[in-house]
């Protein structure tokens, strides 16, 4: 199941031939690879083992692959399409647990599902292609939101990959890095960010693809990079922001951003409405993520009887008062600790 679709400006999701392609991240930077899956369960694994990623990426899969369920369930004389497509939901929802735009975008399309009239398959697919392209314009906007307030900002510094990789396009944290350097160039550091590398594999690709130099660093070069004066800025993604303004983000980012008080670096996350999960009251209740020990452990440790293991959790919590502001496509929260962020619902 291989093809390649468009010739690369970074596209993690196509939808072509009523299949959903989906960039392998697994093997970048080296291959570019696509797969195509017709069914929902194809893209709850395509989510589960990281061919897609990223929080507003794997929303998007999801919703396409809500879409795929009903094309392939949906019949005049199947009485069982919706709970087939009710089941199908259910592994989605199952695939990861902390980027809540998963979630989101499955309930967008259930409420979709249950209020629609005329053709389900035609519906379900406009609906998606709906969320995706609604990701990539508010992208856009919150690129040039956060451009403004970096203003003349000259050292930048980014954690994970929340470029178009994670979204439908552009990038959160990689559109405003974007954006600003389109007003005038910066120095763009990216954090390897490990174990999965998402900084060395992915971020430094996306922006060589897109002719924007950077400086890939070790994560734990970051003290002493914040020391040399060298940041003004560290501007990431974020899986989940509870109503507080406390963040869910890549592993890594809580160092980050105490390394970020204590240096007098400011602390920028962005990240569209459908990450808030306005009902959750702060970040303490959010399920981090644990994954296998093997993405890091030495395979010589692997064996049965071994006394050595991993602890894995692949994101973690910044509290509010460590971030100076969160953007947003409906506007920026400065200083999210005071109020929170549900003046945005
Ligand atoms: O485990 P991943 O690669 O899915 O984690 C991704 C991140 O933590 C991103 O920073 C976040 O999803 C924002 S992407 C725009």
């Amino acid at each position: 199941m291989s093809s390649s679709p468009n010739k690369l400006k970074v596209h993690a999701l196509v939808w072509q031939d009523r299949q959903l392609s989906v960039l392998d991240q697994r093997q970048l930077p080296e291959q570019v690879h696509y797969d195509n899956f017709a069914t929902a369960p194809e893209v709850a694994e395509a989510i589960k083992s990281m061919r897609v990623r990223g929080a507003p990426a794997i929303g998007i899969a999801a919703a396409y692959a809500v879409a795929l369920s009903v094309q392939q369930h949906y019949a005049a004389d199947n009485t069982e399409w919706r709970q087939q497509v009710a089941a199908d939901i259910t592994i989605l929802a199952a695939s990861r647990p902390t980027a809540v735009n998963l979630f989101w975008a499955l309930s967008v399309m259930q409420e979709k599902l249950a209020l629609m009239t005329g053709s389900p398959v035609i519906n379900m697919i406009n609906t998606a292609l709906e969320i995706h392209q609604q990701d990539i314009a508010a992208n856009q906007y919150m690129g040039e939101i956060g451009a403004d307030i970096l203003a003349d900002a000259q050292g930048l510094l980014t954690h994970c990959n929340a470029g178009a990789l994670a979204t439908g396009g552009y990038g959160t944290a990689l559109g405003v890095i974007r954006s600003a350097q389109k007003r005038k160039a910066r120095d763009i550091f990216a954090g390897e960010t490990r174990p999965w590398l998402q900084g060395a594999r992915l971020t430094v690709w996306e922006l060589a693809e897109d002719n924007i130099p950077a400086t890939l660093i070790a994560d734990s070069a970051a003290a002493m990079l914040m020391q040399s004066g060298k940041i003004d800025w560290i501007i990431v993604g974020a899986d989940r922001i509870a109503a507080n303004g406390d963040v869910a983000n890549k592993i890594g980012t809580y160092s980050l951003a105490v390394l970020a008080k204590h240096h007098g670096v400011k602390m920028m996350v962005v990240a569209p409405v459908s990450t808030i999960d306005f009902a959750m009251p702060n970040g303490r209740q959010i399920e981090i993520e644990q994954r296998a020990a093997s993405e890091f452990l030495p395979d010589y440790y692997a064996q049965e009887n071994s006394l050595i293991d991993a602890w894995n959790p692949v994101f973690d919590v910044t509290p509010a008062e460590l971030i100076n502001v969160i953007v947003t496509e409906r506007g920026a929260v400065f200083n999210p600790f005071e109020q929170g962020v549900s003046e945005l619902k």
